[in-house]
């Protein structure tokens, strides 16, 4: 206890900008130590060492990000916008012998970062689409596809960790699994809990070391030779501080409870989005209101990105969870890469499986969608 307290201290007093903020809604009372300290890890702006706390490892060499709150704005979704790549964007590759699976745009001093990239939205399917600007590769030619993936919501993810496996399997979906665990997390399902997406996100965004993923040079491949012979610590960030974290996580609770009733349910159900964006029970029988049944889909060419990743192939996606939207659309966009400005728009992206479920919610009346459309926000 005590020394969990003197972790909050040390790190509210590192970041005092921080330490004024008022107290974050997003916890919802659940209030105790440790998910303060989580939440304050959360915003806290990463270092590089010699020069970070002893205990808390450095940023880099290469590296997306300072912090989780630029890319997941106090917990939910990311920005998206053509200026917001290591800030609610990054860039994933299909795996690449030397950029390894994403472009870490940023580094330390005396080092090259892999890439400045950028993008743009080009007409697609009369809606848009991004396109990736590569102006410079630092390592040599890139020989993976590569592909923008937006930072969605993090509202409610603990009590999508909480649904049992056997529920989910009872879905009709692709269940994707991680060493013999199903994964749950991410966009196409490639992490098999929170801690698992935590080590990840500190490893892929910040070049931080973890016990799950060790070694200083965060995602650098052999190929990246200065990053690899840079000195650092093989574990930056110790298990506490990285259970602090999913302890924040687990406590954030949704934004809508989007209740199964009601004349927009009653649309939404009539056009077929429920046998994807299904409502699980957690271990309990408590219905979890995500729209989820956490699977993996084919969702035709529109959304294939060309990246296959664990057990999805590029035209698969996890059911993306609903309960956030109205958040998620205030930060310029949905699906994978934010390429929809609108639910209208994310449907008619809907292809390979949920193609009838398109074609039914354009058939809607302009009253039934609008009905649809309000029960997803909330409203
Ligand atoms: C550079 C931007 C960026 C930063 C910084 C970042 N994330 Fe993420 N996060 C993403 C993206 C993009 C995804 C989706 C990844 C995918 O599926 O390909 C994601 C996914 C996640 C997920 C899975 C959510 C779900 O529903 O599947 C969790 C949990 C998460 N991040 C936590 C964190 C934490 C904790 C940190 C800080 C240690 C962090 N992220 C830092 C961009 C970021
Ligand atoms: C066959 C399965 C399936 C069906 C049926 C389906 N969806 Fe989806 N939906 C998905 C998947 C998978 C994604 C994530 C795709 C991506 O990000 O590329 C998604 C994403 C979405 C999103 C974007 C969410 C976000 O946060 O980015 C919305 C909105 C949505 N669906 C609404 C609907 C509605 C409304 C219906 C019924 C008319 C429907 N879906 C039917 C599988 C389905």
């Amino acid at each position: 206890m005590v020394s969990r307290f003197l972790i909050a201290l040390a790190l509210l007093a590192a970041v005092p900008a921080l330490a004024a903020a008022p107290p974050p809604l997003e916890m919802n009372g659940a209030r105790n130590l440790d998910v303060a300290t989580g939440w304050t890890l959360f915003k806290r702006p990463w270092i590089s060492s010699p020069s970070s706390l002893s205990a808390g490892g450095g940023v880099g060499p290469l590296y997306d990000a300072r912090a989780c709150s630029s890319c997941h704005i106090g917990g939910g979704p990311g920005r998206v916008a053509e200026d917001a790549i290591g800030e609610g964007l990054a860039v994933r590759l299909g795996h690449d012998p030397v950029y390894g699976d994403q472009i870490q745009t940023r580094a330390l001093p005396g080092f090259d970062p892999e890439a400045d990239v950028a993008f743009h939205w080009q007409a697609s399917n009369g809606m848009r689409a991004p396109a990736l600007d590569f102006a410079k590769l630092y390592y040599g030619p890139l020989a993976a596809h590569a592909a923008l993936r937006r930072a969605p919501s993090l509202f409610g993810i603990g009590a999508l960790e909480s649904v049992p496996e056997s529920e989910i399997l009872k879905g009709h979906g692709h269940a994707a699994r991680i060493g013999g665990v199903l994964g749950r997390f991410g966009w196409k399902a490639t992490m098999p809990s929170i801690t698992a997406q935590v080590a990840t996100a500190f490893q892929r965004d910040f070049g931080i070391a973890t016990s799950g993923l060790p070694g200083p040079w965060g995602e650098c491949t052999e190929a990246e030779k200065a990053c690899r012979a840079a000195p650092g610590q093989t574990i930056e960030l110790p298990d506490t501080m990285r259970d602090y974290l999913v302890a924040y996580l687990r406590s954030l609770q949704p934004v809508a409870a989007l209740r199964e009733a009601g004349p927009g349910f009653a649309v939404f159900k009539a056009s077929g989005c429920l046998a994807c964006h299904a409502v699980l029970k957690d271990a309990q029988g408590a219905p979890v209101r995500a729209y989820t049944d956490l699977l993996l889909h084919d969702m035709g060419s529109g959304l294939d990105d060309g990246i296959a990743e664990g057990d999805a192939k590029s035209s698969e996606w996890r059911t993306a969870p609903l309960w956030n939207l109205a958040n998620e659309l205030s930060q310029g966009g949905l699906l994978h890469d934010g390429r929809a400005r609108s639910i209208a728009e994310a449907v008619n992206w809907h292809g390979g499986e949920a193609s009838q479920a398109r074609l039914t919610f354009n058939a809607l009346s302009p009253k039934r969608r609008k009905l649809l459309e309000s029960f997803l926000i909330g409203k």
